[in-house]
């Protein structure tokens, strides 16, 4: 049996929750069984059909939020004495199970510290840059872009990456479905992307919701101008460094998710916030590039690419997340 009650899980999981997740959908669940194991499975109803068909995107911020338990666990004493992760129906599912321990872990300090930063970053000190590429070098899961023009290309890539996604319109569909543009919006504080949380003005996101749409976007790409009205380079030019996150090729992405909230904290414990770029990683000839020009080895692959850097003292990031009554039941 494990100590872990029902009244505990509440902060359990929002702590967990805290974890990144594509689009900030929130995906993963939380079960308590009778026995005392925890289940995290997703709510299929929050997988990208379009964005996600093979619902990777959703497995790694499964496995972040896996990752997100097991070091709230810590914080009440309980280690992951073992897990399973099995397929139900194509969705990935983890089942976990406790044991007491009295091991902390460090990275704990920086989950109420980080956050997805989608503005421009301070100017690079030499401190920042090597406590980067320590990171990187000792996970051995990341390469460090530092050379100015590495990072100008990866900006262009990107660029031109978002823009092949961004012409199908069910794509920007699904993302506009996902995007909270007013304070109206009734899940303004609840999931999703907000104007806040993309780093917009009001005027900016009026004209986002406007140009994203059919056939506006068509038109403006037909007048050349819909590259740089998505564009994000000047910005991404702005990184300390991009750390490309690679993990072996064929990898569950539940394990490739709980890495990649391992790294990010890893940043934000001595600072460093990260910008994801999820776009190079998920078009395969962008994926492939990337990886020929970094020199990643073939039995490894791309998974993000994570602009990163000092936020500036002006940034006001914010979190956006359900409550935790929400996420969870007891059997
Ligand atoms: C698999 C995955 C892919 C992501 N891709 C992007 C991305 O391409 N661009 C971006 O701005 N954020 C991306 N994010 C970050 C999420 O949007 C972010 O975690 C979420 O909005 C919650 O915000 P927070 O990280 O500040 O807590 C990604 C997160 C995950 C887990």
């Amino acid at each position: 049996m494990t100590n872990l009650s029902p009244d505990g899980l509440s902060n359990i999981v929002a702590k967990a929750n805290l974890a990144p997740s594509v689009h900030n959908t929130q995906p993963t669940r939380w079960e308590l069984n009778k026995d005392g194991t925890l289940r995290l499975f997703l709510d299929r109803t929050r997988v990208l059909s379009i964005g996600d068909p093979e619902r990777r995107d959703a497995s790694v911020s499964l496995g972040a939020a896996f990752e997100g338990t097991r070091l709230a666990l810590t914080t009440i004493g309980l280690a992951i004495k073992g897990y399973e992760v099995s397929l139900v129906e194509g969705s990935p599912e983890i089942l976990i199970s406790t044991a007491p321990s009295n091991t902390a872990d460090s990275l704990v300090d920086a989950i109420d510290r980080r956050v997805t930063w989608r503005g421009g970053f301070m100017p690079a000190t030499t401190k920042t840059l090597k406590a980067i590429q320590d990171i990187c070098e000792k996970s051995g899961d990341a390469v460090a872009v530092v050379e100015e023009t590495e990072i100008a290309w990866l900006a262009s890539f990107n660029d031109e990456a978002s823009l092949d996604f961004f012409r199908n319109p069910s794509y920007r569909a699904e993302l506009l479905e996902w995007m909270r543009l007013s304070k109206k919006h009734e899940n303004w504080k609840r999931d999703g992307l907000n104007a806040q949380a993309l780093n917009m003005t009001l005027i900016e996101a009026i004209g986002a919701n406007i140009i994203l749409r059919k056939p506006i976007f068509e038109f403006c790409d037909r007048l050349n101008v819909a590259r740089s009205l998505i564009s994000e380079k000047e910005l991404t030019r702005s990184s300390a460094a991009i750390a490309l996150f690679h993990r072996p090729f064929g990898e569950d992405p539940v394990k490739s998710g709980a890495a990649f909230y391992q790294l990010l904290l890893r940043f934000a414990l001595v600072g460093v916030m990260a910008w994801p770029m999820a776009v190079l990683a998920d078009s395969p000839p962008h994926r492939q590039a990337v990886a020929h020009r970094f020199n990643i080895n073939d039995n490894r692959r791309v998974i993000n690419a994570f602009r990163l850097g000092i936020l500036p003292s002006t940034a006001r990031p914010t979190r956006i997340r359900l409550p935790a009554s929400e996420l969870f039941t007891t059997a």
